[in-house]
């Protein structure tokens, strides 16, 4: 039997190496990178994912040099204002998870407004976990619950592994089935820790600029003779 492949987490890795092996400055490559995001989303469609989640900024990714921060936020604009577009008409739905009150007022306004405009597309749903970390999303779900107990609207007893995950940011959003990193290195850089418990890992050298459809299509294969095993034998 072949694994179903129903959510995808990317790791979109090597924009700044992409660069730099070419002489260019480091927002070339965002801006390279952030051309293989669309690409990427409607070939995961194609695919089958449902759920596609797509970590393009990590809160850690705040301590960069302002000047490459300012870069990324004006990307995101462009993105938002334009880009994203081509996702709409393609009856995909668009969510952002993260911490969005360290984000400008303007994008934050035109997330909630593209979240609005798709929330009724139903052929798949991309994540986009911008200024997102694990640890923070766990805090504040941890922060949520308490209150509820706190104010008597939720037993002690009623927290388990149900309602935690009901107050991460991906609620509503079954677990990814597979983890890409790209760009060569091999750790999780605080994404989705809670939601990545049984994902099957996929790491690759390529960097994220040089990612392609074909790629993901042999990954995907690979994923599907992959045993499953849950602790079970
Ligand atoms: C990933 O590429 C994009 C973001 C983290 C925003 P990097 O910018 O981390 O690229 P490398 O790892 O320096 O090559
Ligand atoms: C992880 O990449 C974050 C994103 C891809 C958005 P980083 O390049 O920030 O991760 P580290 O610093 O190498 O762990
Ligand atoms: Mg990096």
């Amino acid at each position: 039997m072949t694994n179903v492949l129903n959510h995808l987490a990317i790791i979109m890795d090597g924009n700044g190496r992409w660069a730099k092996q070419r002489g260019l400055p480091r927002q070339a490559g965002h801006q390279k990178g952030a051309e293989v995001v669309i690409d990427i989303a409607k070939a995961a469609k194609e695919l089958g994912v449902k759920f596609l989640t797509l970590y393009a900024f990590s809160t850690e990714n705040w301590k960069r040099p302002i000047e490459e921060v300012n870069a990324l936020m004006n990307l995101l604009r462009q993105y938002l204002q334009k880009d994203f577009k081509e996702l709409k008409e393609n009856d995909i739905r668009i969510v952002f998870i993260g911490e969005r009150n360290m984000l400008a007022a303007d994008i934050c306004e035109r997330m909630t407004a593209l979240e609005d405009e798709t929330a009724a597309n139903k052929s798949a749903t991309l994540l986009v976990a911008l200024s997102y970390g694990a640890r923070p999303e766990i805090v504040r779900a941890a922060q949520e619950l308490a209150q509820k107990v706190k104010s008597g609207e939720m037993r002690l007893e009623q927290i388990d592994e149900k309602t935690f995950s009901t107050a991460l940011d991906t609620k509503d959003v079954p677990d990814p089935d597979v983890l890409i990193r790209t760009g060569g290195e091999q750790r999780l850089s605080n994404f989705l820790l809670w939601q990545l418990a049984y994902a099957e890992f996929f790491f690759t050298d390529t960097l994220w600029p040089d990612f392609t459809k074909e790629e993901l299509k042999t990954i995907v294969e690979k994923y599907q003779t992959r045993e499953r095993r849950y602790g079970k034998v």
